[in-house]
């Protein structure tokens, strides 16, 4: 049995213990936050033993690994407690708030030699792996992708995502998963521009990020992309076309579908991934045998991705094109 603990209980925790929860092989342990409303809560909903002092809960649980959800900027200190104690991370994206947080933390992983997961789950469905193999071998040229939601439509939504120092906005917390997916799929991003705007939610002194945004991307070797980004969306859309002389194919990954032609020939795929489960799964499988070839988005790799994020959000607010920090 793989013994899981968890801290931050929050919206995104408490899916993950869901997740968790149906997993054969895997263990709720422990679960740590600060909010004592929030930790009883989660204590009654989960079953699990809670703890407002998360270096006694890792000293008394003793986890074979640790979740780590809290926001970006809530991090360091989490990893380093459970690295110190030799224990493997999975840690939420965005990976850090800034690449010199996320350096930190890379630092602290490597000294300890812990094995360690980013919750960039979009990597772990099967139609984009899918896609990855018709990829391979094959000229793609362009890519047209979204990735649209009701964020800030929604009244329940928590509001902290519309505070831009915090969440750092739509493109920073929710387009990151693209871009760190089309990375997975086409390889380095070297340069982003684009415009944001609030058509539909304006800003205010309680909603301080853009509620839309059109990004395009410049890859190393040569692939464009232009992608369109929303919070006030009615509903949940998120989908890549890539196109070129040798394929024509849509990535549904609302849907979990991929559908078009490759190299003339037809392709219709259709999945139905728990994307959550799959991504808890391969870090206890990781645990479990000791090989980190399970984890498809390594701490490491997911610096990259955020270096492609800081350098969309800049591009936005500057209005000129911003070139990705070299490695
Ligand atoms: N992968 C996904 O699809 C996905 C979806 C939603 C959120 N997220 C990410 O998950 C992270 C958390 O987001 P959320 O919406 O769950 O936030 P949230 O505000 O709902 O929850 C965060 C929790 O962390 C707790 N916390 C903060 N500092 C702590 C500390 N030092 N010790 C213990 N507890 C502490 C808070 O009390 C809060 O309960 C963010 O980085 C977000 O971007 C990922």
């Amino acid at each position: 049995m793989v013994r899981i603990a968890i801290v931050g209980t929050g919206w995104q925790g408490q899916g993950l213990m869901s997740s968790l929860k149906a997993i054969e092989g895997m263990e709720l342990v422990g679960a740590c936050d600060l909010n004592a409303d929030m930790l009883a809560k989660v204590v009654t909903k989960f079953s699990v033993p809670g703890y407002a002092d998360y270096g006694r809960m890792l000293d008394e649980t003793k986890p074979d690994g640790v979740l780590i959800c809290t926001h970006p900027q809530h991090r360091y200190e989490l990893v380093k407690e459970a690295a110190m104690r030799g224990i493997p991370c999975f840690i939420e994206k965005p990976p850090a708030r800034d690449l010199e947080g996320a350096r930190r933390i890379s630092d602290v992983l490597e000294e300890y030699g812990v094995m360690n997961s980013v919750g960039f789950m979009y990597r772990y469905s099967t139609a984009l792996q899918k896609a990855k193999e018709l990829i391979a071998g094959r000229r793609v040229a362009l890519v047209r992708s979204c990735m649209l939601d009701g964020l800030a439509i929604r009244p329940d939504s928590p509001r902290w995502f519309f505070d831009k120092e915090r969440s750092g906005g739509p493109v920073f917390d929710q387009a990151i998963h693209m871009l760190d997916l089309s990375r997975y799929l086409f390889g380095d991003i070297e340069a982003a521009a684009g415009f944001q705007g609030n058509r539909t939610v304006p800003k205010g002194e309680d909603f301080t990020v853009e509620d839309s945004a059109s990004l395009t991307l410049r890859y190393r070797n040569g692939i464009m992309q232009s992608h369109t980004h929303s919070w006030a969306y009615n509903g949940f859309r998120m989908q890549l076309e890539l196109v070129s002389d040798e394929l024509d194919l849509m990535l549904d990954l609302g849907k979990g579908t991929l559908t078009g032609t490759a190299g003339g020939e037809p392709v219709a795929y259709e999945s139905q991934d728990a994307l959550y489960r799959l991504e808890l799964e391969a870090f206890g499988r990781a645990i479990r045998e000791g090989n980190p070839a399970w984890i498809r988005s390594t701490y490491a790799d997911s610096v990259r991705s955020l270096a492609v994020a800081l350098s969309a959000v800049q591009a936005l607010e500057n209005g000129q094109v911003a070139y990705v920090e070299e490695e």
